[in-house]
């Protein structure tokens, strides 16, 4: 792919953990589009010191921020735009529950950990984006992308109380894509991906049949890390300056499956067998 999408552009990619996240693909896209950005996670994260790598590989800065401590989001955005000037996109892809980390079912959860869990992946999205609305820190016509999962829609049961944080984090994005959109042309939307191999992903019970389940269902087969940032890309690019409000399915078709002939046949052989 030869023409630059994000030429001249300048954002904050959150959530690059290791070369397997969704976000650190984003970076590499991003940057291979001609954007400049600031890299960032919880200081946490940073222990492993991956992220350093990502940041020589892209030429870029790492501003440490726990997206849950408003004085962070404050201190990454004020060095940001210090910087670039305002900003034309932000990617929030950032997700972690406790119940699902320590394996508590949806049936007993622990409530102090729910309310980790929603701070860290439903409610840090508002308070990146009033931290940016405060400080008025978004060109525009930019674009706010956060990543979302299918249990906000239907059930999987070991998705567990990330289904409900998923849920709250869409409707964060229709809500603030409303102000973001009358105030300054901004545009706010989630992207809903297939599962994919990740830390986060891979910690969800079961990960490796739900991955599977998903690969026979869809038409086009399961969207992979890379095709997802590929997706990201478009939205921060001009091409899709009309697009908000909206989440939007990149799962090879599988939001909108019944059944395939592929889970059917392996039904029809496991009942035959029986
Ligand atoms: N992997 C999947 O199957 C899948 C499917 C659909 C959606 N998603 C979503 O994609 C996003 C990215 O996840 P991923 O799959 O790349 O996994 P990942 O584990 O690589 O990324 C999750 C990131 O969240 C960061 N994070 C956790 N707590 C934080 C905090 N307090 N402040 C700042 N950052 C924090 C982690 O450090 C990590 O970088 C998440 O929102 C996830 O729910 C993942």
């Amino acid at each position: 792919m030869s023409a630059k999408l994000l030429e001249g552009k300048k954002g904050i990619i959150f959530g690059a953990l290791n070369s397997d996240s969704i976000a650190w693909k984003v970076a590499e896209k991003a940057n291979h589009h001609g954007a400049e950005f600031v890299l960032t996670n919880a200081p946490i994260a940073m222990r492993m010191g991956e992220i350093d790598r990502l940041a020589q590989e892209t030429g870029s800065e790492v501003i440490p921020a726990d997206a849950t401590k408003e004085e962070d989001l404050k201190n990454l955005l004020e060095k940001a735009t210090g910087k670039f000037g305002k900003l034309d996109f932000i990617l929030h892809s950032i997700g972690m529950s406790v119940n699902v980390r320590k394996g508590k079912a949806y049936t007993d959860l622990n409530y102090d950990w729910s309310q980790k869990g929603w701070d860290v992946s439903a409610l840090s999205f508002h308070k990146v984006m009033q931290t940016a609305w405060k400080m008025d820190a978004m060109n525009k016509w930019g674009s706010i992308v956060a990543l979302t999962y299918m249990a906000a829609q239907r059930t999987f049961p070991d998705y567990n109380d990330m289904a409900d944080n998923k849920a709250y984090l869409e409707s964060i994005a229709r809500s603030f894509g409303y102000h973001w959109g009358v105030r300054n042309k901004v545009r706010v939307n989630t992207i809903s991906q297939s599962p994919t191999m990740t830390t986060a992903g891979s910690g969800v019970k079961g990960f490796d049949g739900f991955m599977s389940f998903a690969e026979k269902m869809s038409p086009l087969g399961n969207a992979s890390a890379d095709e997802c940032a590929n997706y990201t890309i478009t939205l921060f690019s001009d091409l899709t300056r009309k697009v908000t409000m909206q989440n939007l399915f990149h799962d090879g078709g599988f939001s909108n499956m019944g059944v395939s002939d592929m889970v059917m046949a392996q039904y029809t052989n496991n009942v035959q067998e029986e």
